[in-house]
């Protein structure tokens, strides 16, 4: 995927410092969508999608929000647009199993898989993100530039952040398998020569706002609405007007209290729970299957397939493991932790593996509890997979 890189170099050398460009990254690369189920997704409801128009619009581009309409979209012209689409890889297996390839980095640390379909001289513009990126060329041809140096100052009056002033310092041509990775803060742009599809596995990171947010929102959840500051040990005050030091101190040994409860372990929790929060609601669940998962149905699985928008990550503890999965969280005990890795780092697990863990104490319960809440889907024999009682 590196080149000749080793994950340890390019951690070393690039991420976050400077670009990287792969030639056949993936070699013989073969789309795991194409064009036409992009625009199909583009379509749906729920679906984050933008078409831009680099001309022919009211002013040039015009961006235009999802669910796009199927109409409109065939009617383009041959030139000047391209349609992005928010996170594939939750719609479509094949698309996230691109980031397979990017184990090498937390998978909590990847925020989605964005594609993009242009046709020739379709462009969202030279621009800056704050966050970095690998920009995987699929179908037909891409001129990338960039420059490190352009000041943050865009253009006012349109849709899309453009920036003032763009002078190419590098340049190349992408093919189907090349790979371009981008540090936040490098200027680029990127312009389809043919019609094209490019895939931009984009990284995210917790702001601080988002993080101590969830923090307090928590803090004030479990916080003893009853408890009242009190003073019984009140003496005369001279200026009725102070806010004494005591009386500081107080309040602020009261806020301590509860910020230590939920510091240490419980801060494990939060942060697992928030860091695989699910973008998208989970599927809905039929009625009846609360009832439970027989294990027949497990044992008996040719496997066990994550759910494409299923976001796993698990925390060790001395011996024992926390298992987060969209947003929840199971304390795994001790024989059970085996069962963390296994289930945060694949897509599938095969009958084979199920069925040698099967007999480990609470293996099957905690596989059927995931089932049940949609993480993973039981593919059965000589079928598709099936969603619990499906
Ligand atoms: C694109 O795919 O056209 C845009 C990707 C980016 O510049 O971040
Ligand atoms: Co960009």
């Amino acid at each position: 995927l590196l080149g000749r890189l080793t994950p340890a170099g390019f951690l070393a050398r690039h991420r976050q410092k400077r670009p990287l460009l792969v030639r056949r990254a993936f070699p013989d690369f073969q789309d795991p969508v194409t064009p036409e189920e992009l625009t199909g997704l583009a379509c749906a409801r729920g679906v984050e999608s933008r078409l831009v128009l680099v001309r022919g619009g009211r002013r040039p581009w015009q961006v235009e929000e999802g669910p796009q309409d199927a109409r409109r979209l065939r009617r383009l012209p041959p030139t000047h647009w391209t349609l992005l689409v928010q996170g594939v890889d939750t719609h479509f297996p094949a698309v996230a199993a691109l980031r397979d390839a990017f184990a090498f980095l937390p998978s909590w640390r990847l925020d989605d898989v964005m594609v993009s379909f242009a046709v020739p001289f379709g462009t969202v513009g030279p621009h800056i993100d704050s966050y970095d990126v690998f920009l995987l060329q699929g179908l037909g041809r891409r001129r990338w530039q960039i420059d490190p140096h352009a000041p943050e100052d865009y253009r006012p009056g349109l849709d899309l952040r453009v920036l003032r002033r763009f002078r190419p310092r590098a340049e190349w041509v992408l093919e189907p398998g090349d790979l371009l990775y981008l540090p936040p803060g490098v200027a680029h742009h990127g312009v389809a020569l043919t019609d094209c599809l490019t895939y931009s596995i984009g990284f995210r990171a917790p702001s601080l706002a988002e993080v101590l947010g969830g923090f307090v929102e928590r803090l004030l959840a479990g916080a003893d609405p009853n408890r009242l500051y009190s003073d019984p040990d009140l003496r005369p005050v001279r200026h009725a007007g102070e806010i004494t030091p005591r009386a500081v101190a107080r309040l602020r040994l009261m806020v301590a209290r509860e910020w230590s409860r939920l510091s240490g372990a419980a801060f494990d929790r939060f942060v697992g729970e928030l860091l695989t929060a699910r973008k998208e609601p989970a599927p809905s669940r039929r009625r009846g299957i609360a009832r439970g998962i027989p294990r027949k149905r497990l044992v008996n699985a040719t496997a066990v397939v994550r759910h494409p928008a299923s976001r796993l990550a698990f925390l060790r503890r001395s011996g024992t493991c926390l298992l987060f999965a969209d947003g929840r969280a199971f304390d795994l005990p001790r024989p059970l932790a085996f069962a963390a890795p296994l289930l945060a780092g694949r897509r599938r697990i095969e009958a084979e593996e199920l069925r040698l863990h099967a007999a480990r104490p609470g293996f099957l319960d905690l596989l059927a509890v995931l089932v049940r809440a949609g993480v993973f889907t039981i593919a059965g024999r000589g079928g598709a997979a099936s969603r619990a009682g499906g």
